[in-house]
């Protein structure tokens, strides 16, 4: 059964399987989806851990251009699948490319409804968040990631540059 937890040590093993699988990456929807340098040790992992819990509350510091973000991990019981982030507000950037939500299934296990079942999960996420209408977007050229928005009925709006853009009004 497909839920959405917020991020916690205890999916380790599952977790550093999923990151090789995603090319020793987070892919957690942060826009930091590059290979990761240098050896993943445990105490880093537990540091990205309380950093993606930190990043949720109002009261941690930010970046400039930078908005607080709920991480959330897709897990099957104790096994991680995946990764979903909520944006709580929208930059200029956000709101032409990014959207409010970013995920990822680890590719051992795509096309089982994952994605699409933890996009409809967080959607009260996003309400208690107080955001009314929520933008997703895709690649054009992402049929898995158009048909997870739509199966959750997203209206495309437009398209702007190679992003399809949808909203979902909650
Ligand atoms: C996009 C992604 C999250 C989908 O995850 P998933 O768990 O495999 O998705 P689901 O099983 O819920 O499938 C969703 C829909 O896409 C379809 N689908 C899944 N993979 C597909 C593929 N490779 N090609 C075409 N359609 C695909 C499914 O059949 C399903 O469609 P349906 O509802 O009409 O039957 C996953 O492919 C992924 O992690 N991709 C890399 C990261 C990414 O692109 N994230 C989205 C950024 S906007």
């Amino acid at each position: 059964m497909t839920q959405l937890v917020r991020p916690d040590v205890s999916y380790a093993d599952s977790w550093f399987a999923a990151f090789e699988e995603f090319g020793r990456a987070f892919s957690d929807g942060s826009g930091s989806n590059g290979p990761v340098e240098g050896e993943m040790t445990r105490e880093r992992f537990e540091a990205l851990v309380a950093e993606r819990l930190a990043a949720s509350d109002p009261a941690t510091p930010l970046e400039p251009d930078r908005v607080h973000c709920t991480f959330l991990w897709i897990v099957d019981g104790p096994e991680f699948l995946g990764n979903l982030a909520i944006r709580h507000s929208l930059t200029p950037y956000l709101l032409e490319q990014g959207g409010h939500i970013g995920y990822s299934v680890r590719p051992s296990r795509r096309r089982e409804g994952h994605a699409s079942r933890a996009l409809a999960l967080s959607l009260p996420w996003c309400r208690d968040l107080g955001i009314e209408r929520v933008l997703l977007t895709c690649d054009v050229d992402n049929e898995a990631s158009r048909r997870t928005i739509e199966a959750n009925g997203g209206v495309q709006e437009d398209i702007r540059g190679d992003k399809r853009r949808y909203w979902i009004d909650l």
